[in-house]
């Protein structure tokens, strides 16, 4: 039986072996972390990340060919490949900070790799790093020259979060860098063997190292641009009367742009697109492509601005003020069909009312209470480290409840801001809404998942994004533009 050891069960770590495990029966795969608070919970009926089709999959293999342990080099040792899947977060401190990649838990891996080997092994890049960081991960396993053979391989992730298991099932691509040598084909060959058990040939694509990795950040970066695009549309277009999903629908109907990926909204989030880009940028400038690094910031420099437009459309269309005023908080995950609440929009968006010292009550049906509070006492970066670096007890502050119920969140409220497009959202009874908060009511709609006319019918006020202006909103002075 071929064994494979993945480092790191994370997001991508867990879901990704679970599948090959699923797909693969004669190949034992083994998850370790060094939290083993995350390794329990994988051995556990909750698991720790919620990802629709999940638990099945982990199901039908947990103790058959799939295996979660803290044992982290006893596994490594007997493997032979390696799939390393750990952060790498933005670097928060020294040289490059704000914006490189932090390969600290990357290097940390790859030298416990390089100790407890006793035989040959493929080394797999499955974390986003900068292009060319195989040559420094390879520096590494070979310091201490012990006459073990390693080959590093770059096969980047693709999977986005809410649809992971369908993206593993069926990839659009999967891509395998490795080294142009015999030896560095034998092991492309042993990789692309792994994923030919469910993955069409065609769509295995193999490449040089370098390009490998830096087509993830490209990939993202140009997924982030679209985002950053059609955002930037859709203040034009609250400007203009147009709308945004009418502009969206003719752009997205050329077969040369296509038309996914085209939504307007209050921001993107998640630990992957700001993260990506800023490395990106960084790169960029030690290129000295300084020109290049600037056309990149942009997509996040718009994607801030989208926010905070968001913000002072809410204060403003409330009479210049929210002090005091309850506003309900509709969804906190980054998008809907997970609880992840990595870099989410609704964090800058509730700093930003919490700033006009709104009070706000937050409901989310997948993220807990704990989460929120501590993702709004956290600084800049810091959620993509361990959690003892993180605030050890979350805030308490007062202007903040969280309810487990969007008619509880929306009881007595000012205003609602939707940040999240749960489904849910769009089917709750908005005349019992309207009736139980203050007037004139207001409706914030960051995701555009709501009927604004049927809503406007009951009496709210409604703000989509990107969509003609309720004449209320109209017609007050123009908000400042960040
Ligand atoms: P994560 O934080 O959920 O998981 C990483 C895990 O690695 C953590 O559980 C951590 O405890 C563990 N870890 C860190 N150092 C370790 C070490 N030395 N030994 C053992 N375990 C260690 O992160 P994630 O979301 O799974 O992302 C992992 C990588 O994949 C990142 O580079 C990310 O950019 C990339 N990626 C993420 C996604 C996504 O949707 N989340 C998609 C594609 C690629
Ligand atoms: C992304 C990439 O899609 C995936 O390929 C990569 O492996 C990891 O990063 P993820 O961040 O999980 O995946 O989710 P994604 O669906 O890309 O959404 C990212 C953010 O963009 C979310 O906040 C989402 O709500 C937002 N978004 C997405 C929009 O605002 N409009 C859109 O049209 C699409």
């Amino acid at each position: 039986m071929v064994k494979i050891c993945c480092i790191g069960a994370g997001y991508v770590g867990g879901p990704t072996m679970a599948m090959i495990a699923f797909k693969c029966p004669e190949i034992e795969v083994v998850v370790v972390d060094i939290s083993v608070s995350r390794i329990n919970a994988w051995n556990s009926d909750r698991l720790p990340i919620f990802e629709p089709g999940l638990e099945e999959v982990v199901r039908v293999c947990r103790g058959k060919n799939l295996f979660f342990s803290s044992d982290v080099e006893k596994h490594v040792a007997e493997a032979e490949i390696v799939f390393v899947s750990v952060n790498t977060p933005t670097k928060t401190r020294g040289l490059g900070a704000g914006k490189a990649a932090d390969l600290t838990y990357w290097e940390s891996a790859a030298r416990m790799i390089a100790d407890v080997s006793k035989s040959d092994k493929i080394v797999v890049e499955k974390s986003t790093v900068p292009v060319k960081t195989a040559e420094a991960i390879e520096k590494i396993l070979t310091h201490n020259n012990k006459g073990i053979h390693f080959q590093i391989l770059s096969n980047p992730e693709f999977l986005a979060e809410g649809t992971a298991i369908e993206d593993l099932e069926k990839p659009d691509r999967v891509l395998i860098g490795g080294r142009e040598t015999a030896e560095g084909q034998k092991a492309v060959a042993a990789l692309k063997a792994v994923y030919a058990h469910w993955v069409p040939d065609d769509r295995i694509i193999t490449m040089n190292l370098w390009s490998a990795e830096l087509s993830k950040l490209a990939a993202n970066a140009f997924l982030a641009q679209r985002i950053s695009s059609v955002n930037a549309m859709s203040a034009l277009c609250e400007a203009t009367g147009a709308d945004v999903a009418e502009v969206a629908y003719a752009v997205g109907k050329d077969s040369r742009i296509g038309p996914r990926f085209l939504n307007a909204s209050v921001g993107f989030g998640g630990s992957c697109f700001q993260k990506d880009i800023l490395n990106l940028v960084y790169i960029c400038e030690c290129n000295g492509l300084s020109d290049v690094a600037n056309y990149w910031k942009q997509v996040v420099h718009i994607n801030d601005y989208q926010k905070s437009r968001f913000v002072n459309r809410v204060v403003s269309s409330m009479f210049n003020t929210v002090s005091g005023k309850k506003i309900a908080v509709l969804g906190f995950a980054f998008k809907k069909d997970t609880g992840d609440t990595r870099e989410t929009a609704a964090i800058d968006v509730c700093h930003g009312l919490l700033g006009d010292k709104a009070q706000l009550s937050i409901y989310d049906p997948q993220v807990t209470e704990d989460q929120i509070r501590r993702d709004l006492a956290m600084n800049k970066f810091d959620w993509d480290h361990p959690q003892h670096l993180l605030p050890s007890s979350p805030t308490a502050s007062k202007q903040i409840s969280v309810v487990w119920d969007a008619y509880e969140a929306t009881k007595n409220a000012h205003g609602v801001c939707i940040l999240t497009e749960w489904d849910e959202f769009k089917n709750l009874d908005y005349d019992k809404i309207y009736q139980n908060m203050e007037k004139p009511a207001f409706v914030f709609d960051g995701r555009n998942v709501v009927d604004a006319e049927k809503l406007r019918k009951i009496g709210f006020i409604v703000y989509s994004v990107g969509k003609p202006l309720d004449p209320w909103i109209k017609d007050l002075p123009a908000a400042p533009s960040s």
